[in-house]
Parts: C-alpha cells; structure tokens; sequence
C-alpha cells in the first residue's frame, strides 16, 4: 500500500496588517485585552482590490508549495481544499484555483469542516493515495474570514484573519508520511460557532475590503472549555495509535486559535511548550488556513527535518476536531 508523503509546502498572506491598535479604532478593546486573552497582536486582512480574494491566495499557497515540491500542475490528480469562506457558495474554491493553476487533469472540491478543515481534507487526500485512486493530491487550507466576521463584535473580531496554505502529497512505497490521521465530530454542539446572515457593512478604517452578507456568531467561553480537552484527548489517540510516547513527537503544529487554549492542552498533554509551534500572535486565527501557514514557516525555518514525528491538532466550528501524525520524509524517493 502507498503512503502520502509532503513533498511541498506554501504559503501566503495578504499584505494588509491590522494590529491590536488599530481594531482599538474599531471596536471597544485594549491591545492589554487581545494580547493577554489570546496571545494575538495582530492578523492580516485581505483586500479584494490586491487580489487577495480566498482564490488568490489559496492558488499562491499552493504554487509556492508546487515550486517546492518541483511538480507541474498537469501532475495533480486532486486538489482539495478545505474552507468556510470560499468566494462564492458554489463552484468550490478548490474548483478556482485549479483553474488559476491550469491543473488541467486534476479532480476539485472543497471540505467544511471549520478550522478543521485542512486535516479533514488532509485525510480525504490520504485515503485517494492509499486506495490507489491518486499520486499526487494538493491540499489546501484557504480562508477570508474577515469577509464573515461581524466587525461590531469585538468579542470575535479581534480573533481571526486571512490567509491561505498548501502542502504537496506525493505516493511513495516508502514508510512514512501520513502515520495516522483521527477525525471527528459533534454536531450537537453546533451552535457554540456559526455563521448565519447579517447585514452590517465594514467599519470606515477598513474600506476596500469586500464583505459577505454573513456573520459569525461564537460562545467563546464554552468553545475553549469544549476545545482543550477534545485536542488532547485526539493527539493521545494519535501517539496510542502508532505506539509512541510524547518524547517520540519532536514538534507540534496546532490549530492557532488562542494561545490559552495551546498551554492548557500542553499541560494535558505534558508537552513542552517549547515543542508547539506557534505564530498566532501575528496572524490570529486563520480558521482551516492556520495549519498549513504554520507548518510551511517551520519547515522554512529550519524546525522539521527528515524523520522527525510531527503532530497536528485541530478544534474548530461543527464540531470538528482532529489529529494527524506525520514522519517527516520530503524526498521519499
Ligand atoms: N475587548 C475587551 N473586552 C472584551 C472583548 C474584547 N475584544 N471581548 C469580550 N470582552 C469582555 C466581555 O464583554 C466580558 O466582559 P464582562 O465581564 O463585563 O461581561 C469579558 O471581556 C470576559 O469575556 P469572556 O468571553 O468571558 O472572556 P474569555 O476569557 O472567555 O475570553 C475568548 C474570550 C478569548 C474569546 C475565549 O473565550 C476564547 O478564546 N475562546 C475560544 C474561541 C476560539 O478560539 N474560537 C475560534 C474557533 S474555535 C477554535 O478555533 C478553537
């Protein structure tokens, strides 16, 4: 049976920075409030006129992962992307950015599953290499959140921000790769997060940005209490999973959400926070995005090399949540 290796990462941000000062302008808050109930200073918002609409940046994510990966598009058999905020309800933003890419020969389509996203997809594309039905699938987390977000509710839109990720997999005979992957979901619990219709427009200090007639609506307080333990829970599957202990795990990329909620699954989990990657503090929460943007800036980095064990971990709207373990191998042969 084959396994999915990453071969390539990418990823992009849009260019506008909102820190915590200017949402000061915006709505009743305190960069003392962001910083120390989140650990975010600041996010980046796209703006339609840059072309940085969700396509835009999901297809620049993924060239940069493709260029990586040294693989031309007419190669990509499946493109999924996993996203809340495609440009339009329907076709998918996978469907799009195949188009910008000229994937001519690739299937497209798009995974809802919250900030969950892209291990939802991640694992969709996993099963296609391991059922034989694919060789190399890109898989994408793309998201304009700030085209949903309600910009009079300071107690959420302090929180997310825009951008895009891809990571490039590849068969190869090769152990490694993609180790395991466990998702779930819980959707009693649906309306902790959700978006439903609204009609405010953007506030003045952020003209030019393209907003959609919907707004998000979140239970802050019993989404964390419902997230850490569902994120820890998960990742212990994973290591039980493979046999391994947490001193087998040399880094963790989580879903960046809150920095409050990463320390309080470390501690379940008794790792160090020094293994948790994290870059939240510049661009919030990136919803299905977030991952693949954090493992492509440490992987540039220099933080993962070949034959590390890296854990990801999601908690996002649904419920969704989500563990995948990965041997780092980006050239398997
Ligand atoms: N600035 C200043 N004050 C604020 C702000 C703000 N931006 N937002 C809320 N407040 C006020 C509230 O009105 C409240 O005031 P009160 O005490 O006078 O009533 C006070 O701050 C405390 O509000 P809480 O909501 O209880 O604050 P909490 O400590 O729970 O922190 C937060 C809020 C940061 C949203 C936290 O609940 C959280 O991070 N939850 C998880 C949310 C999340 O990450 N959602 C993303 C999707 S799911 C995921 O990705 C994991």
């Amino acid at each position: 049976m084959a396994f999915a290796h990453i071969t390539g990462t990418g990823s992009a941000l849009p260019q506008r920075i909102l820190d915590n000062a200017g949402l000061e302008m915006i709505v009743d808050t305190t960069d003392e409030w962001i910083t120390r109930r989140t650990g975010i200073k600041e996010r980046r918002i796209a703006m339609i006129d840059k072309n940085e609409s969700t396509t835009d940046l999901g297809a620049l994510a993924a060239r940069r992962a493709l260029e990586m990966a040294n693989v031309p598009a007419n190669e990509i058999d499946t493109i999924i992307t996993g996203t809340v905020s495609a440009d339009r309800i329907f076709p998918s933003a996978a469907c799009m950015i195949q188009r910008e890419l000229g994937a001519e020969n690739a299937a497209a389509f798009d995974v809802s599953a919250g900030c969950s996203g892209f291990i939802y997809a991640l694992e969709m594309a996993n099963n296609s290499i391991k059922a034989g039905m694919a060789k190399t699938v890109l898989v994408i987390g793309a998201e304009r959140l700030s085209s949903l977000v309600n910009w009079q509710d300071r107690g959420t839109c302090v929180l997310l921000g825009d951008g895009a990720g891809a990571v490039v997999l590849r068969a190869s005979d090769v152990h490694g790769g993609i180790l395991s992957t466990h998702i779930k979901s819980d959707g009693r619990l649906w309306d902790l997060l959700y978006s439903e219709k609204g009609n405010q427009p953007p506030p003045e200090s952020l003209n030019g940005l393209a907003t959609t007639p919907f707004h998000l609506r979140m239970e802050g307080n019993r989404l964390f209490k419902q997230a850490v333990p569902s994120m820890a829970h998960i990742a212990e599957l994973a290591l039980q999973k493979n046999g391994m202990t947490r001193e087998d795990i040399h880094l963790v990329i989580p879903h960046q959400a809150n920095i409050r909620i990463l320390q309080a699954v470390a501690e379940k989990l008794k790792i160090s926070m020094d293994k948790f990657f994290t870059n939240l503090d510049k661009y919030g929460n990136t919803s299905s995005a977030s991952i693949p943007i954090a493992m492509d800036e440490a992987f540039r980095s220099g933080l993962m090399k070949e034959g590390d064990h890296v854990l990801l971990v999601s908690f996002g709207a649904g419920l969704t949540w989500g563990a995948t373990l990965l041997r780092w191998s980006m050239s398997p042969g």
